[in-house]
């Protein structure tokens, strides 16, 4: 047996991001360092089936004619085993398992629900498998814009001003909670699904008429929402954080990257985000005053801990001349070769394979169980 670590990249999954996430995997497929790591791959189809998938399969995804690749429905599930021989992922033909492999350590490079909420997170504590970045908790709170902003107050984090409002409220009290709003925000408002990722769901309201539309399209993607209100005119600037477990910080925080939309209206909606190359430019590193600098990354590494994140966040911010306002912490932040997280580091001198081996190596030396 090799004394390489087995990391099983997990990708696919049943989110709206689950071609986004194939094309991760490729990424990732391609920059791990095949001298120190043995490397199995596992896809999640859109309707929730496990699949091991051969890693030729998975270096050849890319996007052909705008559409991006898919984990295909398996002849065969892959399971998941846990015993003597440690953790292992097998195929399962028939009556028989075949193509066994062992697992030291998961690498889900999953985004949105049923990836980066916890949910698989809980599966990989259960079984005692050593997986990269945040636990179910962090993950959770992660996922969950009302909760994710209810951790930032309590840590005196700056949030702006926001309602959020459960599936039940809206259900019972929604005159209630749509008062609530037009008192306490002024416009215009961004109605957001509490769960959600890619700006998917997420509607700019400019007019309280609009108000009623725009919750029921967020309630599309999912019953519990948070409504924002709206800057207009700041700018989006992020900061990428990584596990430093022996650091007393616990984290480092890397250089500001700045996403500039090209859109009148400031909105990084999906079409910007995934479909129109020309919809925002990311500056990596963004042309920032070392104060500035200095504030967001003591903010991010805050927000890291308010969370109770581990491994790696992306800490997104709202700024203006007034100040500085945390929007949200991704626990899977985009990670392809030219994603705004993997690109800070690459400015701070760390390159793509780098990161990949940090990241894998954080998660070994990470004690299972309660941490
Ligand atoms: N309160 C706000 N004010 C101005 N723009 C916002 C606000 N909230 C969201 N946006 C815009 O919508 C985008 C997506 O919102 P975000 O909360 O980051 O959701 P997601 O999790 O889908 O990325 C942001 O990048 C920004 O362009
Ligand atoms: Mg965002």
């Amino acid at each position: 047996m090799s004394d390489r670590t087995r990391v099983a990249l997990i990708f696919g999954g049943q989110s709206s991001e689950h071609g986004i996430s194939c094309l991760t995997a490729a990424s990732v497929l391609k920059a791990i360092d095949r001298d120190r790591y043995d490397v199995v791959g596992v896809g999640i189809t859109r309707t929730g089936r496990w699949t091991q998938i051969p890693l030729e399969t998975i270096r050849d995804y890319r996007i052909v004619d705008g559409v991006v690749p898919e984990v295909a429905e398996p002849r065969h599930d892959a399971v998941w085993m846990v015993g003597e021989h440690g953790c292992e992922v097998a195929t399962r033909a028939g009556e028989t398992l075949v193509d066994i492999n062992g697992v030291d350590v998961a690498f889900a490079l999953l985004h949105g629900p049923f990836g980066e909420d916890g949910t698989i997170q809980g599966m990989f504590e259960l079984m005692g498998i050593r997986y990269v970045g945040s636990g179910v908790a962090a993950s959770a709170i992660g996922m969950d814009k009302h909760f994710m902003k209810v951790a930032f107050e309590a840590a005196g984090l700056p949030v702006w001003p926001y309602v959020a409002a459960s599936a039940h409220r809206l259900r019972h009290h929604r005159a209630a909670v749509v008062a609530e709003i037009n008192e306490r925000l002024a416009y215009p408002l961004y109605v957001k699904p509490a769960r959600g990722g890619s700006s998917l769901g997420i509607v700019r309201v400019t007019d309280p008429a609009q108000l009623d539309a725009a919750i029921d399209e967020a309630q599309r993607f999912d019953p519990k929402i948070v409504v924002e209100q709206g800057f207009v005119g700041a700018r989006e600037l992020e900061v990428a954080v990584l596990g430093a477990p022996g650091s007393p910080d616990g984290c480092l925080a890397s250089a500001v990257g700045e996403i500039r939309v090209h859109a009148e209206d400031g909105f990084y909606d999906f079409h910007a985000k995934y479909i129109d190359e020309n919809g925002a430019a990311l500056d990596a590193p963004a042309d920032v005053t070392p104060e500035l600098t200095a504030r967001l990354q003591d903010l991010a590494r805050r927000s890291y801990e308010a969370v109770g994140a581990e491994g790696l966040v992306r800490a997104d911010f709202f700024v203006t001349d007034d100040g500085a306002w945390i929007n949200e912490v991704n626990t899977m932040p985009g990670f392809t070769q030219i994603s705004m997280y993997p690109t800070l580091w690459q400015e701070a001198g760390m390159t793509y394979p780098e990161l990949v081996g940090r990241l894998i190596d954080l998660a070994m030396e990470r004690p299972l169980g309660l941490r």
